[in-house]
């Protein structure tokens, strides 16, 4: 299958690699190559895969990566934001239209505000921020799509050059005997980058259409996720982990405190089982030293 990846940040640039790697034509649209791109995959203008993407006579899918993903710059910049998070998709997704592609868009788990239940994909959204509104614009236009594929996620793991790293934070943190400061006041279920990458595949090949969950069934607060994380790498270091309040970080931006995901839907339909988070940690650490 041809495919074609608009946005090489971290998670377009591990699909474009995977996908590639799995045998499909991948081309890479971007404003940067980034380094980490395989030899496997074209990195193209919009208008080279646009023409080839007229000459493709199969069946090809677009996946949409291009966001402003940090939420402090959107607050500040909404316009910027809107352009990103939005604009972008519609441009992408009405000029692509009349050739009938699956159309995939990752939109992500900040949409919530506070909670007790996992969200599923039907429950009532609540964004808190510009970044939460302008992801949420982009998913009404993907409901017009009838061969559209709306991903809600939040994840971990490897990540490019240049682009924030929570973990290796944390990791680089304690290896210099800093204190690391995470809130037990917001709480999700990410998942580790592979398992995403693998599950958007399963979604496309199976073409399951509509709103899915892709998340982890463990649900952790930003603290415990750290606490999981130092106990892999270094148990030792955990008395350097400290828990701060939401209210003493003093955001920029709102921030969604409940962002757990039901992934049941996802499960179901891919019959994936996923494993628990400490083993994803360790495969993230494992990744670390290849
Ligand atoms: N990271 C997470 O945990 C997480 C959680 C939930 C959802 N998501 C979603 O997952 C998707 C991928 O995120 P990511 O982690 O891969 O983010 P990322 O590494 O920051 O990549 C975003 C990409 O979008 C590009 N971009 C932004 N604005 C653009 C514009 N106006 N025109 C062209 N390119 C533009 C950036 O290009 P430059 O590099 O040239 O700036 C960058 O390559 C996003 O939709 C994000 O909202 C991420």
């Amino acid at each position: 299958m041809l495919v074609i990846i608009f946005g090489l940040g971290s998670l377009g640039t591990h699909l474009a690699n995977t996908l590639s790697k799995a045998g499909c034509v991948v081309i890479g649209v971007s404003r940067n190559k980034p380094q980490e791109l395989s030899d496997g995959v074209a990195h193209s203008t919009n208008e080279e895969a646009y023409a080839r993407a007229i000459a493709h006579t199969g069946e090809f899918c677009i996946i949409n990566t291009v966001a402003m993903t940090d939420v402090d710059h959107c607050e500040a910049h909404p316009e910027s934001a809107y352009k990103s998070n939005f604009e972008y998709l519609i441009k992408i997704g009405e000029l692509f239209k009349p050739l009938n592609p699956i159309l995939v868009h990752i939109s992500t788990d900040q949409l919530y505000d506070r909670g007790t239940l996992p969200k599923s994909e039907v429950d009532e959204v609540s964004p808190v921020n510009v970044y939460g509104y302008t992801k949420r614009m982009a998913e009404i236009y993907m409901a017009k799509w009838d061969r559209g594929i709306t991903i809600r996620t939040n994840y971990f793991g490897r990540t490019i050059a240049g682009k924030k790293n929570n973990f290796e934070f944390i990791i680089k943190s304690i290896e210099c005997s800093k204190e690391v400061y995470m809130t037990p006041d917001i709480v999700f279920n990410p998942i580790n980058i592979d398992l995403l990458v693998s599950g958007i595949t399963k979604l496309i090949n199976k073409k399951v259409f509509g709103i899915i969950n892709i998340t982890s069934n463990d649900v952790v607060s930003r603290y415990e996720l750290a606490n999981i994380l130092i106990k892999e790498y270094d148990q030792r270091k955990l008395s350097l982990l400290r828990s701060i309040r939401y209210e003493d970080l003093h955001f920029y931006a709102k921030r969604s405190r409940w962002m757990v995901l039901n992934n049941s839907k996802y499960t179901e339909l891919s019959h994936t089982s996923i494993p628990a988070l400490p083993h994803q940690i360790r495969d993230y650490l494992n990744s670390r030293e290849t």
